[in-house]
Formats: structure tokens, sequence, C-alpha cells
């Protein structure tokens, strides 16, 4: 029996935007990666292929730790002065390649190793495709004593920010020892001011508005296949 397209779960689509990605992979050259269940299949990919590649920058512990158990080196930030690729998923991304990221709680991180690459390509099934970011609830990761005070700013703009806890109750603390914001009812009409806005909020660490970091490249994983969108 054949598999059709449509017959794909999400997590197949996942697979197949991973290995998608080996593509924008550069020979000889150290990758960017970035975290969360769709990169998680990317690692297995660039596994098959890590003969091929100096090593890894990685944008949180999860992903460092995955990385160094298939064997692939990963490199300090401090030691590369750049990149050609940096591959990441996301929790949104609209038609001119803005994304909103952080689900994972490892978007400071993601935004710096993002910075560092030429080039962003965004790996993610179609259920992350929206006309205008905002449904997905914004993460912002901000220093803890901060976080009051920037939930009562977004209350001023019409939203609901909420502390993310852990299933025991307790506060997350990021791969950065800070916490997360997680911002509902926000209409992000423009991108780049709203990200430049909120980040220079005192007590803002990162928020997860990837605006000026926005994906070159999108390999959306849909019914029909590997839909490449670039912008
Ligand atoms: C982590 C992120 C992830 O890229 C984002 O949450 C998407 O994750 P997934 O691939 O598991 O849906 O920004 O901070």
């Amino acid at each position: 029996m054949t598999t059709t397209p449509s017959a794909l779960t999400q997590d197949e689509l996942k697979t197949l935007v991973g290995q998608a990605a080996l593509q924008y992979v550069v020979p000889g050259e150290i990758v960017g990666v970035g975290t969360g269940s769709t990169v998680n299949k990317f690692i297995d990919a660039l596994a098959t292929i890590k003969d091929q590649i100096k090593g890894a920058v990685s944008s949180s512990v999860a992903s460092t730790e995955r990385l160094k158990a298939l064997g692939i080196p990963v490199l300090d930030a401090n030691d590369v002065p750049a990149l050609s690729v940096y591959i990441d998923g996301a929790d949104e991304i609209d038609g001119q390649g803005h994304m909103v990221k952080g689900g994972g709680a490892a978007l400071t991180r993601e935004k710096i190793v993002a910075a560092l690459a030429a080039r962003f390509v965004c790996i993610a099934d179609e259920s992350k495709l929206v006309s205008a970011l905002g449904r997905f609830p914004l993460p912002v990761e901000v220093i803890p004593m901060a976080a009051s005070h920037i939930a009562r700013r977004f209350e001023a703009l019409g939203a609901q920010a909420s502390l993310r806890l852990k299933k025991d109750g307790e506060p997350l603390v990021t791969d950065n020892g800070q916490h997360i914001l997680d911002v509902k009812g926000l209409t992000i009409a423009d991108p780049l001011a709203f990200e430049s806005d909120v980040n220079q909020w005192p007590g803002v660490v990162t928020v997860g508005v990837f605006a000026h970091q926005k994906a070159s490249v999108c390999l959306l994983g849909t019914a029909q296949g590997v839909k490449t969108l670039t912008y």
C-alpha cells in the first residue's frame, strides 16, 4: 500500500521538512540549529551527513544534547563569526516570512544564532502558516523582577499575559535563567515596529516576534508535499 501525502500525520510532515532542510546545509561548514520537535527531525537527518559538516552552533541545551548524542560536534557561538545557514521551526509564519517563536522557550538563543546566519530556513508544517501574526500566544523572555510590570504593559494594549509555569506550578526557567510570559489577544499588524518597540521595554530580554531576523525560506509541510516559500 502506498502512502499518499494527504495521509501524512503532522509528525510525518515534520520529518519531511526536517529531511528537506538538508539541501540547505553547506558541506564543510558549520550549521546553525534551532530548537523544537520539527528541528529534532532535522537533527536526526543531519546525523546522516555528519561527516560532511564541521559541526553545529546550537540554540538550546535540549538541541545541544541531541546533537552531541548523535555525534555532531557543537561549537560555542562566540567562536563562530558567521554561519551560512540557520535552520529552525516556528510557532507561526506569515506571508512575508515574519515569525512568532519561543513555544519551546529558546527564543533568545534562537535569535542570537539566527543573527549569525546569512540565511534563515524555517521548517514547519502548514498549521503554522497564518495571514497575520497573533493567533499563537506570543512568548516574551523577561527578567523575573520585571514580569508583572511587563504583563501590565501588555494588558494596557488589550492583551493578557501569563507567566509560563512548569507542571509542578513553578515558573519555567529558561536556559538563560529567566522567565517567559505568554501573551494572548495581540494583533501584530506591523511586526518590525512591534518587535523594535517591545524589545526596548525595561526587563524584556527577547520578544518572540522574528521580523528583523525573518525567514529567507520556509519549507512548509503540506498535504501536497513540501512547498518552498521564499521571501
Ligand atoms: C522553540 C521554538 C520552536 O521553533 C517553535 O516552538 C516550534 O516548535 P515545534 O517544531 O515543536 O512546533 O521557537 O523556542
